[in-house]
């Protein structure tokens, strides 16, 4: 019969523990680590449902958008309605807080989980990503900015994250951003016959979109378009110095005028982190403030800006190391005394939170245990056979440290030998 294959885009993620350098292994590592990260800053999580109804992005992301006009996932259900599967986080976070009626008070929100896109894949694009996230409600703009780019730092601190720089930019309020589309519109009308039927599109639909353009041609056109500088406030591009000036210490910050980020809902502060050691999709991370998104959706005046990762592109470049814990591999060479070696590992696994116990549940040889507790980087193996449960006892065995001998212990031994083993 036909082997049944996974969905071309989304990939299993497998961690192998005597691998350090598994791309599953360090995915996980990097979400341990976020997830300290959102915890330190006082955030609460938040989960909300994968599918959503489609109208959720259409109004929120936005239909000139590539996300809602190439990449979702959508479909109808038994029912004939028309759902999503969610290409991102924000638009659902705001949803629920409105459905939920928490939308007169602030809220500081972490998430994690995974997305969906219909993209081309290739490497660090996928069908089906993770993204952590957060998002800062009910904060208008002010310290809320500084917040978001101290934590960008903390995450590039805490993972290690050698070649990273933060672009900004300020996409202004609302009637800015309106008159700078007005000015972009009326500059590329004349071109309008020389661009591809998707910046055509754009053009019509949305303005801004055009200068995301990947066509080189369009691009050559952009080169005289007017830049967004000048339409901002003296007050926008002073915080867009500020942010630079408070966090060069730390960060590589860039302020980038030609940052407009593919998703409508944005005002205010924009930005994105990016590698080169990334490659062609070198954004690891990107937000910024959205405070019309929620009247947008029904709800009240919400200023909010949030920011989501990318975990996959993360953690390629983060250096976490595995927690420092020691795995001790528990051999029984008998079914008949199972529930004794149960409690043994149960009573290591609580005297000593740094160790890991890893009974191992399959039948066969001692060799062959030993030789799959050394694979698996077990600094030892208990083993308990016939002749220990007769005496009460069991063999340590020191798996990494070649030269050392075998020792036989008496059963009430164990947890003085272990408690203190790191
Ligand atoms: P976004 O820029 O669309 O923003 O996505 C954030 C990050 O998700 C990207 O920088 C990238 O690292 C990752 N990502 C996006 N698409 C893919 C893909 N196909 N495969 C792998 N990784 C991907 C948002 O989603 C906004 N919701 C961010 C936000 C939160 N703005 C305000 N609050």
């Amino acid at each position: 019969m036909d082997k049944i294959q996974s969905l071309k885009g989304m990939i299993d993620l497998i961690a192998n523990r005597s691998d350090p350098e598994d791309f599953a292994e360090s995915i996980f590592r990097t979400e341990d680590a976020l997830k300290n990260i959102f915890i330190n800053f006082g955030y609460s999580e938040i989960r909300t449902p994968a599918l959503e109804d489609a109208d959720l992005f259409k109004r929120s992301v936005g239909d000139s958008s590539d996300i809602v006009n190439k990449e979702l996932y959508s479909f109808l259900d038994k029912n004939e309605k028309k759902i999503t599967l969610r290409p991102e986080n924000t638009a659902s976070v705001i949803r629920s807080v409105i459905e939920k009626k928490i939308d007169g008070n602030t809220h500081k929100f972490w998430y994690l989980g995974p997305m969906w896109r219909y993209e081309r894949p290739q490497k660090g694009r996928y069908r089906q990503f993770n993204q952590a996230g957060i998002e800062i409600i009910g904060y208008p703009e002010g310290v809320a900015e500084l917040e978001i780019i101290s934590m960008i730092c903390s995450i590039n601190n805490a993972l290690n994250i050698k070649k990273s720089v933060i672009k900004i930019n300020h996409l202004g309020n609302k009637i800015t951003k309106a008159k700078y589309c007005n000015a972009l519109l009326e500059y590329l009308k004349p071109f309008s016959s020389q661009l591809d039927e998707l910046d055509q599109k754009r053009l019509e639909k949305n303005p801004l979109r055009v200068l995301e353009s990947q066509n080189q041609n369009t691009q050559k056109i952009l080169k005289d378009a007017p830049i967004i500088k000048d339409f901002l406030s003296d007050e926008s591009i002073k915080m867009l110095k500020m942010i630079k000036n408070t966090f060069s210490k730390d960060c590589k910050i860039e302020i980038d005028y030609s940052l407009v980020r593919g998703l409508d809902y944005y005002t205010g502060l924009v930005f994105e982190a990016i590698s080169d050691e990334l490659g062609a999709q070198d954004a690891y991370l990107g937000g910024g403030r959205y405070d019309n998104l929620s009247e947008q959706l029904g709800g009240k005046n919400l200023p909010c800006i949030g920011m989501a990762i990318g975990i996959e592109r993360l953690s390629l470049l983060s250096n976490v190391d595995a927690e420092d814990k020691t795995l001790i591999s528990f051999i029984i060479l008998s079914s008949n005394f199972e529930e004794k070696a149960y409690k043994i590992a149960h009573d290591l696994r609580t005297i000593n939170s740094k160790i890991v116990v890893d009974v191992q549940l399959s039948e066969g040889s001692l060799k062959s245990k030993l030789r799959k507790a050394s694979k698996s980087n077990a600094k030892f193996a208990i083993i308990m056979g016939e002749e220990e449960i007769q005496t009460n006892s069991i063999i340590i065995k020191p798996l990494i440290e070649k030269n050392s001998e075998q020792t036989v212990m008496d059963i009430n031994e164990i947890s003085s030998f272990f408690k203190d083993i790191t």
